[in-house]
């Protein structure tokens, strides 16, 4: 590869007016939440949370990448308990982790859309709609977690007060006189590659329909979802047991959350020592803007996870995404990969990766 050098990173002016605003992070900051900082958390389940004025429930702010893209949060609705109605000018989609309640979605004056979900519901509030999600269950709390583009509004706007009191409808997203705007049936878009579902309700991830994605490596499958007209998406992806995805680096914001098996994540940035991230249902890893990072499934069924998307997290400039060839691949790695299914009893699936291309 061609030798090359950065000649500054961050332009100093830039530096200077984020420095001096930093509007997104002031705000965190003032919500008086935990903050989860990294690139990895073990279990949504078992993160600690804290009372959260504005939502009325307990939450916790996952600041991952810190590039002002996208950023998650959890939120707990207690036994018997709801949240407070909420809206802002950011996008938001949000996965429910355990529990089951409703969430009455609405424009100022207009009907309300309520809608009854469990644990495996996926879906997106609508840019600035109203909504208010209840916990049906008097013993169980309620947790989910989402992923917003409120550093994307908070560096734009830099106005609090605009962001969740503004009562703009955009109502090329979300139409109140649709009756069925929640409850129709996804359409699936299979002739693009790697499939679309265009929904905006999903009842449970894990039924969704998926197809094949094979260049990520033998028995892939995938499905993206497209919701609310949002400008961010998702997607689920599928790989058997006894095998690992091809590793792959993209774009800022993507935030994985597992849902099935277990097993690990190593994440590098190019030049760099692996680091390995051990995962089951109900973690998430982020991988940092250009951050290689490869899914190995040591469990003993398929693994399959929810990938949550800023709407940059795809591309990586003009390169969209680049992924290591299996026949490319540092052999350390695989050779890790055979030593941990033989210690978890797991038949390893990979002999396609020693063929020559
Ligand atoms: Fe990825």
């Amino acid at each position: 590869m061609a030798k090359s050098e950065l000649e500054f990173q961050v332009h100093p002016y830039v530096q200077f007016m984020t420095d001096r605003h930093d509007p997104y992070h002031r705000w965190v900051q003032k919500e008086g939440l935990p903050i989860l900082t990294g690139e990895y958390i073990a279990d949504v389940k078992d993160a600690q949370l804290a009372p959260w004025e504005r939502k009325g429930g307990k939450g916790a702010i996952l600041s991952f990448t810190d590039q002002l893209i996208a950023d998650g949060y959890i939120c707990e609705i207690g036994p018997g308990g709801q949240l407070k109605p909420q809206h802002h000018m950011y996008e938001e989609i949000v996965f429910i982790s355990e529990g089951q309640g409703a969430t009455s979605i609405w424009y100022e004056g207009g009907p309300k859309h309520t809608f009854e979900w469990k644990a495996g519901a996926l879906f997106a509030i609508p840019l600035n709609a109203h909504y208010q999600h209840f916990n049906a269950s008097g013993t169980e709390v309620v947790r989910y977690f989402a992923l917003t583009s409120a550093p994307v509004a908070f560096e734009m706007f830099r106005d609090e007060s605009f962001i969740f009191n503004t009562n703009y409808e955009f109502r090329d997203r979300f139409d109140p006189t649709d009756k069925e705007y929640f409850s129709r049936e996804g359409q699936y878009f299979t002739e693009y590659y790697g499939g679309i579902l265009h929904t905006n309700f999903i009842a449970n991830i894990r039924d969704i329909n998926l197809v094949a994605r094979e260049k990520r490596g033998k028995g892939n499958r995938n499905m993206y979802i497209h919701m609310a007209g949002s400008s961010m998406f998702a997607h689920v992806s599928r790989f058997p047991v006894g095998t690992y995805k091809k590793a792959h680096r993209h774009g800022p914001g993507a935030h994985v959350y597992m849902l099935d098996s277990t097993g690990y994540t190593l994440m590098w940035m190019e030049g760099e020592e692996p680091k390995r991230f051990d995962w089951h249902e109900g973690s998430i890893v982020c991988p940092a803007a250009d951050k290689w990072h490869q899914h190995y499934n040591t469990g003993s069924e398929p693994c399959r996870f929810l990938a949550f998307h800023a709407n940059t997290a795809v591309q990586r400039e003009e390169k969209g995404i680049e992924q290591i060839n299996f026949q490319d691949e540092d052999a350390r790695l695989r050779d890790m990969y055979f030593e941990e299914c033989r210690k978890s009893g797991v038949q390893v699936d990979m002999a396609h990766a020693l063929q020559p291309a």
